[in-house]
């Protein structure tokens, strides 16, 4: 996706997301997340772990494990409209002092040291929006500590399959591209976004040298946990 296409998208995005968790399905997504996150990162970690939320957008997940963490946070994101947003509800959320906002591109993040990172998360599909994958999922496994956790997120193939079939009544060539290039293109003012079955994700894991978590998949969307070794 080019640099316009991407900035226009998420200049409107960042000003309606904070909205979506007021609806039931986003209620009950965001609980959700927020337990498998508990479940996986201990609620006792200190001060000085750090959690990398990849594509963290507006903050709104930091903000809320703020709440629950007393660790560092580093929000990296590519969208200066996401994280204009971001700086604001951290700023009321009154945890300026233990957040770190980058500007940058996932598949580069020349910002970060290798192994420098406790734990990742990535919620609600950025990488759905990064076509170079190989290369963020690289670059993921390149700042996180040895040993450490990822909880990551994509836009689901099965999801995405049965939706274009059944509410959108998809022709073959549609439903073709969607299985062989695995990218679903749900409106004309949407970016074409990359869709993961579990195999796939898991692979993409797995070629970045990730040890992958059975144990974290999801149905409507794709999301998986996976360690670093
Ligand atoms: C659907 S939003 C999710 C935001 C946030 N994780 C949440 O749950 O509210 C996807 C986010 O990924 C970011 N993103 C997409 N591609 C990116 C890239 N190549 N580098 C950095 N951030 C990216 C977008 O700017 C956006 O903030």
């Amino acid at each position: 996706m080019d640099k316009k296409e991407f900035d226009d998208f998420f200049r409107s995005y960042s000003k309606n997301v904070d909205n979506a968790n007021k609806h039931g399905f986003w209620k009950l997504s965001d609980a959700i997340i927020t337990q498998i996150i508990k479940n996986n990162i201990s609620v006792a970690i200190d001060e000085k772990s750090v959690i990398l939320d990849a594509g963290g957008g507006t903050g709104r997940w930091v903000c809320d494990l703020g709440k629950i963490y007393k660790s560092k946070f580093i929000i990296y994101d590519m969208s200066r409209d996401m994280l204009e947003k971001a700086k604001e509800n951290i700023r009321n959320a009154n945890i300026g002092n233990r957040v770190k906002l980058i500007e940058g591109d996932l598949r580069n993040m020349k910002s970060l040291e290798a192994e420098s990172i406790d734990y990742i998360i990535s919620i609600y599909s950025p990488l759905s929006f990064v076509y170079e994958k190989g290369k963020t999922f690289s670059e993921l496994f390149r700042v996180l500590k040895k040993g450490a956790k990822i909880i990551i997120m994509g836009h689901g193939f099965y999801n995405a399959l049965a939706s274009k079939i059944n509410n959108y009544c998809a022709n073959i060539k549609e439903l073709e591209i969607l299985e062989n290039e695995q990218i679903v293109k749900w409106g004309e003012h949407i970016p074409k976004l990359n869709i993961f079955s579990k195999e796939t994700l898991e692979n993409n894991l797995k070629q970045a040298g990730f040890f992958f978590r059975k144990d974290l998949w999801s149905a409507s969307v794709c999301s998986a946990g996976a360690r670093r070794f």
